[in-house]
């Protein structure tokens, strides 16, 4: 089963697996209602879909380590204008079934959440991903967590604007040339720093704009004022590691899919939770985003798929990512 996409139906499949065996499960079940999916989803009540979802969770508690992780992403259902609380409700009844601890319910922010204003509600832009784990003895790798070159794209691309404000207010102040250009030579150095994480944020002052600060450290401050037209005070400290992840809602190119795992958000996911060679399963592995994030990362999978649809899609995608980290290393060596 190891490094395969298995067609079929995963509540038959799951009990071939043995008991801790599996170090992480991350999956993103069929929403309720949502699609006309193949299998689980489109149940007459809440409550008959919920209880295959949980009849999937038992199955996937009982495969996983006692150091591994269980992340279970849900997505909401209204009817008749009203939020079914599908994912808490799914959360709360399994804690109360399973010997579980949710440590983290981590939110999805989506950057680009379909462009449609509803008159008398705001848009619904966020998702939980509910972080169980069975022992107090889970793997935790905060270290990689948000940390490698692609989170910090992320972080850079979200802070495009950062500081953009201030070269306004430059421009506005009754500061010389001299010190508008001084000025705004420091401001772009300062917002660098921040786009790096070598600092966590600023704030800047600037003569005839911001009132001058006053007495103690911030005497200082108001001499840098007056004498150079502005101040800019660093905000040091790491950045904290948070239960939020923002990122864009995907589409791949051909894919017959409509609902992708962000394959960003997975790939935080497996790095904090697992280790190099570690498996990690997805029961509803739809177009094969776990399976592409874990090859990636050097960790094997195993991946349940019930439409065949999805799984050859699912297979393709994994093969060009096969291919291309082959044709990486034949380039290499
Ligand atoms: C929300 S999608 C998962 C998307 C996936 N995370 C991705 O990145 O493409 C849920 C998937 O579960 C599949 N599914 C529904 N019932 C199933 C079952 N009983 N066994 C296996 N797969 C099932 C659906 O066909 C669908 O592809």
């Amino acid at each position: 089963m190891i490094d395969r996409i298995i067609e079929g139906d995963c509540i038959e499949l799951i009990k071939k697996i043995p008991s801790k065996s599996i170090d992480l499960v991350i999956t993103s079940p069929p929403y309720y209602k949502q699609r006309d999916w193949m299998g689980i989803g489109n149940e007459e009540t809440p409550e008959a879909y919920l209880e295959k979802i949980l009849g999937v969770f038992h199955e996937c508690v009982r495969v996983t380590k006692d150091t591994g992780s269980i992340i279970f992403n849900l997505g909401d259902k209204y009817h008749e204008g009203s939020l079914l609380l599908i994912p808490y409700r799914f959360a709360i009844e399994a804690l109360r079934r399973e010997k579980v601890k949710l440590i983290n319910t981590i939110t999805w922010v989506k950057t680009n959440p379909t462009p449609r204003q509803f008159k008398r509600r705001l848009v619904q832009s966020t998702e939980p991903f509910f972080h169980f784990v069975k022992s107090d003895n889970y793997k935790f790798n905060l270290h990689s967590f948000m940390s490698g070159e692609e989170a910090r794209t992320e972080r850079k691309r979200r802070m495009k604007n950062i500081g953009q404000r201030y070269f306004k207010l430059i421009e506005e102040a009754p500061l010389s040339e001299y010190e508008k250009e001084m000025a705004r030579e420091e401001l772009k150095k300062v917002i660098e720093e921040v786009k790096e994480g070598k600092i966590k944020e600023f704030r800047m002052k600037i003569r005839g704009i911001h009132a001058p600060a006053f007495g103690g450290q911030e005497g200082g401050r108001k001499i840098q004022m007056e004498k150079q037209g502005f101040t800019i005070i660093r905000i040091h400290g790491n950045s904290m590691k948070r239960d939020v992840i923002e990122c864009a809602v995907e589409t791949l190119k051909g894919c017959p899919h409509p609902a992708v795992f962000p394959e960003f958000i997975v790939r935080e996911l497996i790095k904090l939770t697992t280790d190099e060679g570690d498996i990690v399963l997805d029961p509803f592995m739809g177009s094969g985003t776990v399976a592409v994030a874990a090859k990636k990362l050097k960790r094997r999978f195993i991946g349940f798929e019930i439409n065949p649809e999805y799984c050859k899609y699912a297979e393709e995608r994994l093969k060009s990512v096969e291919n291309a980290s082959q044709k990486a290393l034949f380039e290499c060596s």
